[in-house]
């Protein structure tokens, strides 16, 4: 059985680990963006402020007490003067593991998120998903979020000569 439940410290290590699959993900796709895994370790202060930030949070997915899922949300308000002043939610980052995927852990941690996200004020919620992570994007579509912005990049080449 799994049980959802905030992160503490504790859980760092194994956060740590999960955002490597995340990041390995992403470099595997596009490695002129997403620099390679290294030490597990590395992101420790970033994902520390998911835990420990005033207006943001970490659930963690727990199975037979090994963390097997975390999803990062946080919550912010437009300042630019052309955007409504509202409160939205941001999903940061989430990852199941591999072993654990398809069994809906990664549905109940969004929906904790979209809990957490509601309690704190925000009247909506936003997230960026690459468009080669189809099984992310499709989870997306199911729960109910629509493309509302296409954020668009090419390669530069620089000429030697
Ligand atoms: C995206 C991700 C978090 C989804 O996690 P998950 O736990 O597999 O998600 P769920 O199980 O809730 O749903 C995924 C699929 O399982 C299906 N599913 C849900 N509950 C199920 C159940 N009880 N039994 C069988 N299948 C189920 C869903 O319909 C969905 O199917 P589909 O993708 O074929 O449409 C996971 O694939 C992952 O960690 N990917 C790598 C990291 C990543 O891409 N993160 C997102 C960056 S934007």
């Amino acid at each position: 059985m799994t049980s959802y439940r905030e992160a503490i410290i504790a859980d760092l290590p194994a956060i740590c680990r999960l955002g490597q699959v995340v990041n390995l993900l992403h470099h595997e796709a596009l490695p002129h963006i997403f620099s390679p895994v290294s030490d597990p370790q590395r992101d420790i202060v970033y994902w520390r402020k998911g835990i420990e930030n005033i207006g943001a949070t970490t659930y963690v997915a727990e199975t037979s007490g090994e963390i097997v899922g975390f999803v990062a949300v946080d919550v912010a308000t437009e300042k630019h003067t052309q955007l409504q002043p509202v409160c939205f939610a941001r999903i940061g980052s989430i990852c199941v593991s591999e072993s654990s995927r398809g069994q809906g852990i990664g549905r109940e941690l969004m929906a904790r998120a979209e809990h957490w996200a509601v309690s704190n004020g925000a009247v909506d919620i936003r997230l960026n998903v690459w468009s080669f992570n189809q099984s992310a994007f499709r989870l997306y579509e199911e729960l109910g979020y629509e493309i509302r912005s296409m954020f668009l990049g090419k390669a530069l080449t620089h000429d030697e000569t």
